[in-house]
């Protein structure tokens, strides 16, 4: 990945067009080159994988669920599927710049500091309870970050993951093997499915 993107950002240099990383390229000095090739890397990389999982735990999420399904509004289902079953366990990895004490821990400079999303997706004293709820109105699920790094790519998966939920649910779809024969990619930092077979229409 690393090689073909270097590659790409050189001929992007010599030959720009009307995209995101000519547009970058064109930024010259702003940025060095291997800021440029981890650009490239993250919006392509997180463009899609966490992507992927959204949709395959969602509709998993949405089959365990069938009697919340009728009636359910798609835009307020989609953010608690995003927050129930978040395709990123932690966010990016962090280095305080100096000792800092949270929850009465104190972290020393330059630790590596992960923050977990999946267990403050389930803060029952945010969430009450923690169940899912297509109906859940009040949702501040942290699965895009938070502040300044809030992901870059939060509107267009909400709008990806609700075409594709929308287009399944009208289409009808249901799971082809039983619930507990699904299996989860053994992954520290994603949750995703293996395969999820399904029976369509
Ligand atoms: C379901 C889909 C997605 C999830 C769950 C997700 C989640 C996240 C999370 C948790 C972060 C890190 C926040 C932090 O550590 O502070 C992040 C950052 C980022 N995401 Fe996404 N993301 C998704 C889709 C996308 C898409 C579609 C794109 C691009 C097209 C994208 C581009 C980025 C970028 C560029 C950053 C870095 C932002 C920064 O550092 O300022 N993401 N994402």
């Amino acid at each position: 990945m690393h090689r073909f993107l270097v590659e790409l950002v050189a001929a992007k240099r010599a030959e720009p067009g009307d995209d995101l990383l000519s547009g970058l390229v064109a930024l010259e000095d702003a940025l060095s080159s291997d800021e440029l090739v981890s650009m490239a890397f993250l919006a392509l990389w997180a463009g899609y994988e966490n992507l992927v999982n959204l949709i395959g735990n969602g509709v998993r999420a949405l089959l365990s669920v069938p009697d919340q399904v009728a009636g359910m509004d798609l835009a307020v289902a989609v953010e608690e599927l995003t927050r129930f079953d978040q395709p990123l366990q932690w966010a990016i990895r962090r280095f305080p710049v100096r000792d800092v004490v949270i929850g009465g821990v104190e972290i020393p400079a330059g630790d590596t500091v992960l923050l977990g999303i999946a267990a403050a997706n389930h803060d029952s004293s945010v969430f009450g309870d923690t169940g899912l709820d297509l109906r859940r109105r009040v949702n501040p699920h942290v699965s895009y970050g938070y502040g300044i790094h809030r992901s870059f790519g939060s509107r267009l998966s909400q709008v990806e993951a609700g075409v594709a939920f929308g287009g399944l649910l009208d289409r009808g779809v249901r799971l082809a093997v039983e619930m507990g024969a699904l299996r989860w990619v053994p992954s520290f930092r994603n949750r995703g499915l293996v395969e999820l077979p399904v029976i369509l229409g």
